[in-house]
């Protein structure tokens, strides 16, 4: 046989004329035999291949778009295990680097020359290190006083995201939410200053709420809770969950005060991931100074010169993130994240105001404060129409876009709403793409001459769960994920 026809007799060679390809993909059991690399990796890419384009993903909050410089930067550091700070201590460094950066964005009145920080995989260990922090300095000082440390409490609005509900539950502290409502959209104050008592570990204002993109009110809620800490005599602190708007608000409302210049913010936790601009999962949380965080929480570690404070749930994980990151500081500076964050914004108030001017539908807010927004259907339009948003998100879907829609929270469950979030990498052309399959779609529905499965459902109070998911944890029927 000549080498040509070796080859072109080969089955191995042709991927697609492989007996592997015209086999299920293991379910169950590990395959008895090794198979090419060529097929391996084709079997794997094509069972993602049916999904999503992560940039028509307007369900998420996450990065879906980077430089290839940056994307190039992470694919060149996926060998390197973060925990292993002795063999890369200059990553380590580069991350307190970060924690410096940020913590001097958020105003941090720490001299130090090293800020106390942590790096995290999302916003979700990032809120959770917040917490366990403010749960150990509280159960450190009412044992410090003799007084009992068994039943701690924290208070946040409706609009939380699971991961303070995980965080309760973990580690068994009462979390009491604050109702929200069409006139409160956000955290009373007052309410929350109301489920108070000695027993509380920290209030949660959230920056950037997952339900809605509305912030709380973390300078009202510093304020009326100064007053309420000197009459009571308690020392309540607060850790703003901020995993949108602590990369939001520096550089689009650098003047608004919601962070370390406030004086009962702690802590603060983000995601690098989310508006940070680097791709899953990186997330940050940052102390206000050393004071605030449990020595037992944390070691030190003294590596070129530089004091580093670890901390974190998890020991090894992935190091790309923390030079995607780096990258974008210096990539991007102040000014450039400010244009990326400002045409996400121009983005999100042109779709708010185009959307909010279609027959069917009404925005929640008229604010738009963070790249983000939510609308539903006009009552008078939902009761005499023959379809949901659901059955919109449906239709859009058949374009590639995910747009999903679910109920509010707690109290409010009654309300279907729909909700897009800009990121980079949405251009306005993909938004006017987007309108006009949302128009479309629109007119199609209404051409039904019968309810569809959603509409009777709704109609008839049933639950309806749908595929979509929204980030704040929950499906569309209230049920947890
Ligand atoms: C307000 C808020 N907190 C926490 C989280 C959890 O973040 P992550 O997905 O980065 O763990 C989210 C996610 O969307 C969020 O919106």
């Amino acid at each position: 046989m000549n080498r040509v026809t070796d080859f072109t007799l080969s089955r191995e060679d042709l991927v697609y004329g492989s007996r592997e390809m015209q086999s299920r993909s293991p379910e169950d059991r590990i395959p008895q035999s090794s198979t090419s690399p060529d097929i391996a990796y084709q079997m794997v890419r094509d069972e993602t291949y049916p999904q999503t384009q992560p940039r028509l993903n307007l369900a998420t909050f996450v990065t879906t778009y980077m430089e290839p410089q940056a994307t190039r930067l992470m694919n060149e550091a996926i060998d390197i295990n973060y925990i292993d700070e002795t063999e890369y201590p200059r990553i380590a460094k580069m991350s307190a680097k970060c924690i410096n950066i940020l913590a001097n964005l958020w105003h941090t009145p720490d001299q130090s020359k090293w800020k106390t920080g942590a790096l995290a995989v999302g916003s979700s260990e990032a809120c959770m290190l917040g917490g366990v922090a403010a749960w150990l300095r509280w159960r450190e000082k009412r044992q410090a006083a003799g007084k009992p440390f068994d039943k701690p409490n924290f208070v946040i609005s409706a609009g939380y995201q699971i991961v303070w509900e995980k965080f309760g539950q973990l580690w068994q502290i009462e979390m009491r939410t604050v109702p929200l409502s069409r006139t409160h959209k956000t955290l009373d104050p007052q309410s929350a200053l109301s489920l108070c008592d000695e027993n509380t570990i920290c209030i949660v204002p959230i920056e950037g709420v997952t339900w809605t993109g509305l912030n709380d009110d973390v300078k009202a809620l510093n304020d009326a809770l100064d007053v309420y800490n000197q009459q009571t005599g308690y020392d309540i602190p607060i850790h703003v969950d901020a995993a949108t708007g602590g990369f939001i608000l520096p550089f689009l409302q650098p003047d608004q005060e919601w962070d370390f210049r406030l004086k009962w913010v702690l802590s603060i936790s983000t995601s690098g991931h989310k508006f940070g601009l680097v791709y899953p999962g990186l997330g940050w949380v940052v102390w206000r100074d050393k004071s605030c965080l449990p020595g037992s929480m944390s070691f030190s570690v003294n590596y070129l010169g530089a004091e580093i404070t670890q901390v974190g749930l998890n020991f090894s994980r992935p190091a790309a993130q923390v030079l995607g990151q780096y990258y974008q500081f210096i990539r991007l500076g102040f000014e450039g994240y400010k244009d990326i964050q400002s045409s996400s914004m121009d983005t999100t108030i042109y779709l708010h105001d185009q959307i909010g001017r279609m027959a069917p539908f009404e925005n929640y807010s008229d604010e738009v404060v963070n790249p983000l927004f939510i609308w539903s259907l006009k009552p008078e339009y939902a009761e005499r129409s023959h379809w949901t948003l659901y059955d919109l998100q449906s239709k859009l879907q058949e374009s590639g876009w995910m747009v999903p829609a679910y109920t509010l929270p707690a109290d409010m469950e009654e309300e279907v709403v729909m909700r897009i979030v800009c990121k980079q990498g949405f251009s306005m052309d993909m938004a006017e793409m987007l309108l006009d399959d949302i128009r479309t779609a629109v007119s199609e529905l209404e051409k039904l001459e019968y309810p569809t499965q959603t509409r009777l459902a709704q109609k008839n109070h049933q639950k309806i769960s749908t595929k979509s998911f929204n980030h704040t944890g929950h499906t569309s029927s209230g049920k947890k994920h």
